[in-house]
């Protein structure tokens, strides 16, 4: 097993041909700063200049998968000043950098299995749904609060959603933004397979197992191929409009009440003075 040590929010390991990727910030239950998801997708390029890698597990430490977005990225600006102004007048940064996440794991070489359990909230259900296989402690709480927040769900949240658990779901989930738990996203089809909390680690290195049985090539072209379908049917391009819409809710007053709200009740929870 060796470790590469360049991530600062990440631990990212090789063992012949499993690699892990580990979301490291359990003192904030994962929460996905800019940094992460930049490190994010230098992990799936460092997975994928080795060859060797066949299956790559994302998992979280601590006690939660992610809690999302970190909340401080997506601080309203108080006042239109022009710093606020600025803010509204260019593309979103966390918008683009989410994305390229999402496409940079999809689009991984090797095999990836999500391995889910606490909260997987937000940004981090993209994240799980950009992997290819998804497997969910049984305690797992689900939840897409970004309306909440005042925000569209942006980092091809939308259309990945509607590939795994159709369009009407994807409506309910992300307009309520209420918790459900792993039998509930299994039936949808957002998780693969849930399993006893307890069981987790074991269950994901059987099946990780199971797929180093096959050949790289076997493995690679199914998931080619069942890619180039999916993408038939949901076009993960519509997600080009993630950033206009995010920009959007940012000038737009009702949503930014939503989200000052939501942000000083979080605060308030966490007693911050930020
Ligand atoms: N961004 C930044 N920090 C976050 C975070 C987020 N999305 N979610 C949790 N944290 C931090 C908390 O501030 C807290 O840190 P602190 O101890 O330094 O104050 C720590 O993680 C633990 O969170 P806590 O809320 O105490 O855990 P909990 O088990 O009581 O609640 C959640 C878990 C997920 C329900 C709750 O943390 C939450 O609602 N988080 C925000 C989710 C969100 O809005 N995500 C963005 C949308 S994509």
């Amino acid at each position: 097993m060796s470790t590469d040590s360049t991530f600062s929010t990440l631990t990212v390991m090789m063992d012949g041909p499993r690699g892990d990727i580990r979301l490291n910030r359990p003192d904030k239950l994962n929460a996905i700063s800019d940094t992460m998801l930049h490190e994010l997708v230098e992990a799936a390029h460092f997975c994928d200049a080795r060859s060797e890698i066949k299956v790559v597990v994302i998992s979280g430490a601590g006690r939660s998968f992610s809690a999302g977005a970190d909340v401080t990225m997506i601080d309203a600006p108080v006042e239109s000043t022009s710093a606020a102004r600025s803010l509204t007048q260019r593309r979103h940064p966390t918008a683009e950098a989410g994305s390229q996440m999402a496409d940079a794991i999809e689009g991984m070489e090797a095999v990836t299995v999500c391995q889910l359990h606490g909260h997987c909230v937000g940004g981090g259900a993209v994240l799980a749904s950009a992997c290819d296989i998804r497997v969910a402690a049984e305690g797992t709480v689900f939840s897409i609060p970004e309306l909440f927040l005042g925000i569209p769900l942006a980092w091809g949240g939308i259309p990945r959603l509607v590939r795994d658990v159709g369009a009407a779901k994807t409506k309910e989930l992300v307009m309520t933004g209420r918790r459900f738990g792993a039998a509930e996203a299994a039936a949808a089809g957002l998780v693969n397979r849930v399993v006893p909390e307890e069981r987790l680690e074991e269950e994901v290195r059987l099946l990780v197992d199971s797929l180093l049985d096959k050949s790289m090539f076997t493995l690679g072209a199914t998931k080619r191929y069942v890619n180039a379908v999916a993408e038939h049917m949901v076009d993960l391009k519509r997600a080009w409009n993630d950033a206009h819409s995010l920009e959007a809710a940012l000038r737009d007053p009702e949503s930014r009440a939503a989200r000052i709200s939501y942000l000083e009740r979080f605060r308030t929870d966490h007693q911050r003075s930020d």
